[in-house]
């Protein structure tokens, strides 16, 4: 059931249960983490892979200790300055955190989120929350408490409502090579914004084939329609011309003739605006009954290049 009731999610959680919570990127779907048997269920609800590891979230950086070792300066840096906020570290992990979550890696990723309930809810608690997003295994992310009710309905007791999510997308996921930040999944948070905190170049490891963030699988994000990113909508729709299409395009300052669902990701160019609507708009979309969802690629600088990475993996067709 949706719920407001803090109190009683953070009791369900020290039971070990699986219950699904609000954060600024997406909706997560939280178990101890500390408790391999309460994570091994959220695998099976979410039907992910063993191999693909989960984040921990932390009430506040001073947990860091807790569960990493080694930590490098560069990631302090980074998380004084980002967090509370939608940034995940990969930091060596100590022996509390059971290999299940790290799918037997040695490193563990980390992020302390900014939204008030979710901080609320950690406080409650003496150990991390491991959740990854309230989705079954490459469907489209939830950014409401409703979305992750029309995915999981009564398996799960409680969905902790906290209202639409704030920034829409995910985190921004950044490992180590020494000192040296590595880029594994673009997010909110500006490549730029990594470098210059840290001084030094970032690494980027976001098309690497030897995947060493799996989430980054090609396909992820997806719509059950079939979904296909275009540069140029009408060119695209002359050309599925007998088809039923849905669009979402960029802004609403743009005249296409369609007589089709049109989704807007905003309304005169802002790209945080952009990022808030994405999923909620595909989540739409996927439900209007069309044959074919037609996505404008958005023009690609800052958090722009973020949403046209979740576009083209939506699309990703093997
Ligand atoms: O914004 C977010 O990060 C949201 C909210 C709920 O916090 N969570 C999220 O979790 O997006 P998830 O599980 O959907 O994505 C986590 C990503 C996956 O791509 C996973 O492969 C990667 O993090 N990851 C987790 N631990 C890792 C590790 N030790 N090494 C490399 N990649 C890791
Ligand atoms: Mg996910």
């Amino acid at each position: 059931m949706i719920t407001t009731n803090i109190e009683l999610v953070a009791d369900a959680l020290k039971s070990n249960k699986l219950v699904a919570i609000p954060t600024e990127t997406v909706y997560g779907l939280a178990a101890n983490a500390l408790n391999a048997e309460a994570v091994a269920n959220i695998f099976a609800l979410k039907g992910r892979p063993h191999f693909n590891p989960l984040i921990a979230h932390l009430k506040s950086l001073n947990e860091v200790d807790n569960v990493a070792h080694s930590v490098p300066q560069s990631a302090i840096r980074l998380a004084e300055r980002f967090w509370p906020g939608p940034l995940t570290l990969l930091l060596r992990k100590k022996e509390i955190i059971p290999d299940i979550i790290t799918a037997g890696r040695q490193t563990v990723a980390v992020r302390v989120p900014s939204h008030p309930i979710a901080l609320e809810l950690l406080n409650k608690l003496n150990f991390p929350l491991a959740a990854p997003s309230a989705n079954p295994y490459t469907s489209i992310s939830p950014t409401t408490a409703q979305h992750v009710h029309s995915y999981f309905g009564e398996k799960l007791e409680f969905i902790l409502d906290g209202g639409a999510c704030n920034v829409g997308i995910e985190s921004t996921i950044i490992g180590f090579e020494g000192e040296s930040p590595v880029l594994y999944r673009m997010g909110s948070i500006q490549p730029e914004e990594i470098s210059e905190t840290c001084k030094l170049p970032l690494l980027n490891k976001t098309e690497s084939t030897n995947i060493e963030a799996p989430g980054m699988v090609l396909k992820h994000y997806s719509p059950k329609t079939l979904s296909i990113v275009s540069d140029d909508i009408e060119q695209s729709l002359h050309e599925l011309k007998n088809k039923r299409v849905g669009l979402l395009l960029y802004t609403k300052t743009q005249e296409i003739p369609h007589d089709g669902p049109i989704e807007y990701l905003c309304s005169a160019g802002d790209m945080n605006e952009a990022a808030r609507n994405l999923y909620a708009a595909l989540h739409r979309l996927d439900h209007s009954h069309v044959e074919i969802i037609l996505m404008q690629r958005l023009p690609n600088f800052g958090i722009g290049n973020s949403i046209n990475d979740k576009l083209n993996r939506a699309s990703y067709k093997k």
